[in-house]
């Protein structure tokens, strides 16, 4: 695995590469990451992996500087999996010119996380694109973890990088239930534990709320009552309606986002 700090050096390295298979990440890696890297060592030839804590896409800076870190761990982590190039931008080589903050979306980064997260969107479709212009995968990789952001940066991809193919992955979870995710490391004991029954509370109730037996008001009543700070929303939405076409023969999934804390956590059930 070779790590390269440097664009220009970057470029030089990969240059011949024409089925490169690239994985943005923010670090802290995770089996979640992990399940997104092992899909693109079987389906490329070479695989890179970045890791770069974007501040533009943090809405609150404490958010940005609480965000976990542990590069050595990483680094380790990301030998044992045997990819072939880890890059490591500076923001510098990221931003010579600053962010993008016109770059144009789809619409739907209004909704969800958009209505709690201004901006937050464009600024990821902007990092992704960058890396995108500086990289020229012949792959990339997202989780429907994000499911917002699969869908957004799918969308923008499609018109704007034709040759390029989002390759969307599984959310993966714990023995619990609970969705990996970075911020996890934030979380206390009985944060995961409430984080946990949240999780099968709502896989439980799906197919009531699909029959319409219960509706999803109730549900928030429920979960309100596991002692989290406050829940953002929670919606549930056909997922082939989201940004179309999205084919998925289950295509419901309940959208929810809500504090434990001073940590958000997003997911779809
Ligand atoms: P990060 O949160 O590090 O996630 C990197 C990728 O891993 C994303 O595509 C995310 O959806 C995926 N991922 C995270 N947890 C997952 C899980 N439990 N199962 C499956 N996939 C999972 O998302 C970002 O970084 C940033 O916004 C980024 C795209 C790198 C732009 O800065």
């Amino acid at each position: 695995m070779k790590i390269i700090r440097n664009k220009k050096r970057l470029k030089t390295l990969i240059q011949k590469d024409k089925n490169l298979g690239f994985v943005p990440t923010m670090g802290a890696i995770h089996e979640g990451h992990m399940s997104l890297i092992r899909k693109s060592i079987k389906q490329c030839d070479k695989t890179i992996i970045s890791i770069f804590v974007n501040k533009p896409q943090f809405n609150k800076k404490s958010d940005f500087n609480s965000y976990p870190r542990d590069l050595n761990k990483d680094i380790s982590t990301l030998r044992k999996l045997k990819i072939n190039y880890l890059y490591l931008p500076t923001s510098k080589q990221i931003y010579p010119y600053g962010p993008n903050k016109r770059i144009k979306i789809n619409k739907f980064e209004k909704k969800l996380c958009g209505q709690y997260r201004p901006g937050h969107f464009k600024s990821v479709v902007d990092v992704v694109d960058k890396f995108i212009e500086i990289i020229n995968p012949k792959k990339i990789y997202f989780g429907e973890k994000d499911m917002q952001q699969l869908k957004i940066i799918t969308d923008y991809v499609k018109k704007k990088h034709v040759n390029l193919q989002v390759i969307p992955c599984k959310t993966v979870r714990d023995k619990n239930g609970v969705a990996l995710s970075s911020r996890n490391l934030l979380l206390s004991k009985n944060e995961y534990n409430i984080a946990s029954k949240i999780y099968n509370f709502i896989k439980n109730a799906k197919n009531k709320i699909i029959n319409k037996k219960i509706s999803i008001n109730h549900i928030k009543d429920k979960i309100n009552k596991f002692k989290i700070k406050k829940i953002e929303y929670i919606t549930i939405l056909d997922v082939n309606k989201l940004i179309k076409p999205y084919v998925k023969k289950k295509k419901y999934r309940i959208f929810i986002s809500y504090y434990l804390g001073k940590t958000r956590l997003i997911d779809n059930i």
